[in-house]
């Protein structure tokens, strides 16, 4: 179907032709393609920016392009909209969603800050844009621990919604934090008894791990972090050898910039399934992409007043990071 609606529009293409057209097209619109690291490598080839969730709010907030192409999921297009409302955001496939997103509806959030009334509510960016509305700040995985840092200790806090990245932060400051029982469904799918055989199999590689991992993978790394903090981490590293716990889109990169050293996936529990790659994250293709910027959609658009509310939470998170 995809591939009938492309051949319309670029006849018989190959990679080559729809890297070209996409580079054209994005001097005509001056656009520019924002991409998160879980993509497929193509995408992360065709990027103008490349990084983390932060780092990819950072760029929606400082670019002077008329159009942003979010190849990523939809939170992360959300937050670009909602710090650039009147600019053009397009999202190569509005589906792209994501299970902490999913799992955070706002009705029920709503009810559970209702009961804890008293709390500051730190929202981790892997939310929809009403929770984020709802929130008082916003993190990634790679400032929750500075931000929370920054709260005064008798501030009680809730944490939303990844209870993983949570624990994590409530071990790294010492803080109680009220967390909301939400997780990531590629971070949760790494096997442990897999994790221990590997260490075994490579006994001088290191174990680098997300903190959305649950506490039985965490427990083995050498080093946690964001996935800018991961990359970063294998190119200063003297180790050969990464045993790498997070979604292996990132794989690509590290490779890239460390050709020389060895990469191996942390597997998942399945052996059937390519369950550590993002279901989500992976429904952006690079047809889709040409297709998005040809037709100037999906766009993603958000009602003002929630825009509005949500805005505020980001804006606190990017001067306290
Ligand atoms: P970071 O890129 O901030 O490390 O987050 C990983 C992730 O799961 C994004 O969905
Ligand atoms: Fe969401 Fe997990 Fe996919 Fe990231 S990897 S977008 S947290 S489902």
């Amino acid at each position: 179907m995809l591939r009938a609606i492309l051949e319309k529009e670029v006849p018989n293409y190959r990679t080559q032709d729809l890297v070209k057209a996409i580079q054209d097209l994005k001097k005509e619109l001056n656009a520019v393609i924002l991409a998160h690291y879980y993509q497929d490598p193509d995408i992360q080839e065709v990027a103008d920016y490349l990084g983390d969730s932060l780092g990819l709010s950072q760029q929606a907030q400082a670019t002077t392009a008329d159009v942003i192409v979010f190849a990523g999921v939809h939170f992360m297009a959300e937050t670009a909209k909602i710090l650039n409302p009147s600019k053009l955001v397009l999202l190569p496939d509005l589906e792209a969603g994501c299970s902490l997103a999913q799992g955070c509806p706002s009705d029920e959030f709503a009810k559970f800050k209702a009961t804890y009334s008293d709390h500051l509510v730190i929202s981790y960016i892997n939310c929809s844009a009403e929770i984020k509305a709802m929130s008082d700040i916003i993190c990634t995985s790679s400032n929750a621990v500075k931000i929370v840092q920054q709260i005064p200790k008798e501030q009680p806090i809730i944490f939303a919604p990844d209870r993983n990245l949570g624990r994590y932060v409530m071990k790294m400051t010492g803080r109680q934090l009220r967390l909301w029982d939400g997780s990531c469904i590629v971070h949760e799918t790494f096997s442990e008894r897999k994790l221990i055989e590997l260490r075994l199999e490579y006994p001088q590689a290191e174990v680098i791990a997300h903190p959305e991992c649950e506490e039985v993978i965490l427990k083995y790394a050498n080093f946690i972090g964001s996935t800018s903090a991961l990359l970063k981490y294998t190119q200063q590293s003297t180790s050969q050898a990464f045993i790498v716990a997070t979604e292996s889109g990132i794989l690509h990169q590290m490779q890239k910039l460390s050709p020389d050293k060895q990469f191996i996936a942390s597997p998942p529990i399945d052996d059937n399934c390519a369950c550590n790659e993002c279901p989500y994250m992976r429904l952006n293709t690079l047809e889709k992409i040409y297709l998005a910027m040809k037709n100037k959609q999906p766009e993603l658009k958000l009602p003002e007043n929630i825009r509005e509310l949500a805005y505020k939470p980001i804006e606190r998170m990017l001067s306290m990071s």
